[in-house]
């Protein structure tokens, strides 16, 4: 008799940074003071104007299914948003809206991946896309970075990667978890690359309009060819503060976008119809105030760790993230704690300092650790102090 799960499902690793948010959350509940810096979402809340034209939405039965790319005032707002700020043509048709950028991820991984296509995957990378990758059968081909190139990757490492299966290229810039952002001129460099050997882009540019003193740049600015060649993904959890509402959504050459607007139509199909009312609303409504905010965060956090014992630390220039190298205290001890990696660091200043990060492990990078910012400065003046406490103690 046929019985238990799936392959697909018994071989996917659970979100590590869900699984310490929880396991924080809990510590939390339990009256344990945990300062969170492990979680992914602003604390700002979700925009006045949002809120109402969701609560207008229930008010008028706006409560049914909507067309399955989502409404056309949304796609055709969306298509606006991406030509003021990208200066990139796309209209309502070009426009998939879906349950959060991570749905539109996975639908765009879905609607492209053959089994054993290649998927070229910059690491340090965001937990999910390998998770994403093998759900689709393809296979992730890691490209490893550190500090040396700015957690970039260069075009020879691209060109390195290359083989006749590669189908896509997954971009993130702004990067969870380094922060990092490519320039102009990498991402033009990077561009020649995709063109001589015609693959795909994933570009997911969910932390688009949280940027630090530097230009954001969409790969698919890079002419015709790379803009049919690109898949651009984005969202309103992060710039909007709307994790909860889920509304995320992809641009792309109209002919992909149809057949993952039927993918999407038998497996989930509208986003929800309230939550596209408050997204059309957050559209002219950012908070001025976030990119300043976040901002004053990362260079204080910056300052702090800059004069702590064994760390070291790059300025990230968007998202909500550091990314400190941790590895100085690898083979030293905190008290009779012996710490060998980046899990035994974590653990440790969860256990002893109550503090929760991610390891770099979950994003595969051994050598360092993700702070997330998206906290209050009260929060992330006390993590700080209990931090540098702690690794004075580190011998
Ligand atoms: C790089 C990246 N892409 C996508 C997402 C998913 O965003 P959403 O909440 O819209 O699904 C996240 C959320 O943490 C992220 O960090």
């Amino acid at each position: 008799m046929a019985w238990g799960l799936s392959d697909r499902v018994k071989n996917i690793a659970p979100s590590p940074t869900l699984s310490i948010d929880a396991k924080t959350k809990q510590m939390i509940a339990d009256g344990v003071d945990v300062v969170n810096l492990s979680v992914g979402e602003p604390d700002f809340g979700t925009p006045d104007v949002a809120c109402s034209a969701g609560k207008v939405a229930i008010d008028e039965q706006f409560t049914k299914y909507t067309a399955v790319p989502g409404i056309v005032e949304l796609r055709k707002k969306i298509a606006a948003f991406l030509k003021d700020h990208a200066g990139l043509d796309y209209t309502a048709d070009d426009i998939l809206v879906s349950s959060g950028a991570k749905h539109s991820l996975y639908n765009a991984f879905m609607a492209l991946c053959n089994p054993g296509d290649e998927v070229i995957l910059p690491a340090p990378y965001w937990v999910s896309y390998p998770e994403m990758i093998r759900l689709a059968q393809a296979e992730p081909v890691v490209i490893q970075t550190d500090e040396s190139t700015g957690f970039k990757i260069t075009p020879e490492q691209l060109e390195r990667a290359v083989t006749p299966k590669t189908k896509v290229l997954l971009l993130n810039s702004p990067s969870n978890p380094t922060g990092a952002v490519y320039t102009k001129a990498e991402l033009q460099a990077l561009a020649e690359v995709i063109k001589k050997h015609q693959f795909y882009v994933i570009s997911d540019e969910i932390y688009d309009q949280l940027v630090y003193d530097v230009e954001q740049v969409s790969i698919a600015s890079f002419g015709e060819e790379l803009k049919q060649r690109t898949l651009l993904i984005n969202g309103f959890s992060k710039a909007y503060s709307m994790t909860g509402w889920r509304v995320g959504y992809m641009a792309g050459e109209r002919s992909l976008i149809k057949a993952m607007t039927s993918f999407q139509s038998h497996t989930t199909a509208n986003p929800a119809s309230i939550s596209q009312r408050a997204a059309l609303a957050a559209l002219d409504h950012r908070d001025e105030t976030m990119v300043p905010e976040f901002r004053w965060r990362r260079d204080y956090v910056l300052e702090r760790i800059r004069k702590m014992p064994h760390l070291t630390c790059d300025t990230p220039s968007g998202a909500f993230y550091v990314f400190p190298n941790c590895s100085a205290t690898y083979g030293k001890s905190y008290r009779e704690h012996a710490i060998k990696d980046s899990d035994d660091f974590a653990s440790l200043l969860l256990e002893q300092a109550k503090i929760a990060l991610v390891p770099g492990s979950s994003f595969s990078a051994p050598n360092n650790f993700r702070i997330s910012y998206a906290t209050s400065r009260e929060n992330l003046a006390k993590a700080m102090d209990r931090l540098e406490a702690f690794l004075n103690e580190v011998k």
